[in-house]
């Protein structure tokens, strides 16, 4: 557990179910990472499927109080400026009459007005936390400018193959933002997890790539969600609390790095 700076508790490790659709794919992951253990699930209502999300949850018999839910707000609603509407649309498909966490999920044009609508769900204790995704420093710098309340989180893309480490310092340091990585295994289509390196790192923990790399996550203090939609995989990726990386297998996963990012750059994107 980590304390987000208002003071919520969240879980450092969490289901993602970015590009799982909805359906029986999301209503199983979701129910078997709540069995094994995980108490945080990551959605977006771009993701389309928060409706099975939702159902996942009470089919896993837990409280709604027990799981720490997000869900973030789309551009095309932020642009609109309808915060409110979108936010009460996400909490209808979810079921749901709470959120744990809210976020904008990217810089996009009206983003400041969104924060001011967020603000009121905040206060108005529709929300626990609010916070944002893709901001780059300038971004934060900004939010830091117009608003007295800080976001709890800046969810960024993070993994071994693009750090994001600079700004990870900045939201960690002067700032005290927690950030949570997207993309921890190098999301679909890149071939992180089946470098040499991280096998070889793993063979001597008995752990495997993926968890080696959500261990790494987890000991530079980020909050992070992989995606799974496999039982087996949804299960090995929680069992991570057993073993701890060296300061030199750490430093040699982040050297990884390539500087590219895998996903979009929150400076030039069109969507
Ligand atoms: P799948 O859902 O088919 O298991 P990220 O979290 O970085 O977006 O990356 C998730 C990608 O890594 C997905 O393609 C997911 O595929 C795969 N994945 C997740 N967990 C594991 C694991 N333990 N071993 C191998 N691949 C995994």
């Amino acid at each position: 557990m980590t304390t987000l700076n208002n003071g919520v508790p969240i879980p450092q490790l969490g289901l993602g179910v970015f590009q799982t659709p909805e359906g029986e794919q999301t209503v199983n992951a979701v129910r078997w990472a709540l069995q094994a253990g995980y108490r945080h699930i990551d959605t977006a209502r771009i993701y389309g499927n928060e409706e099975s999300v939702g159902q996942g949850m009470r089919e896993s018999g837990l409280k709604r109080r027990q799981i720490f839910l997000t869900t973030k707000l789309w551009n095309d609603d932020i642009r609109a400026g309808r915060t409110r509407q979108a936010f009460e649309e996400s909490m209808d498909r979810l079921g749901t009459d709470y959120i744990d966490l809210y976020l904008i999920h990217w810089p996009v044009e009206g983003w400041q007005k969104a924060w001011e609508a967020m603000e009121e769900l905040y206060t108005q204790r529709r929300v626990r936390a609010i916070g944002v995704c893709n901001f780059q420093r300038h971004h934060l710098e900004e939010l830091h400018s117009i608003s007295s309340l800080k976001p709890v989180v800046d969810q960024v893309e993070s993994s071994p193959i693009f750090t994001n480490q600079p700004l990870i310092d900045y939201a960690h340091g002067e700032l005290r933002v927690d950030v949570e990585a997207w993309s921890p295994l190098g999301g679909t289509g890149t071939h992180l997890l089946s470098d040499p390196k991280l096998a070889e790192i793993g063979a001597r923990y008995g752990k495997s790539a993926a968890q080696v790399v959500i261990r790494w996550h987890l000991q530079r203090g980020m909050i992070v969600i992989p995606k799974s939609v496999h039982k087996e995989r949804i299960e090995q990726n929680f069992d991570v609390f057993d073993f701890q990386l060296s300061q030199e297998d750490m430093a040699a996963i982040s050297a990884m790095d390539t500087g590219r990012r895998v996903g979009a750059d929150p400076d030039d994107f069109d969507f």
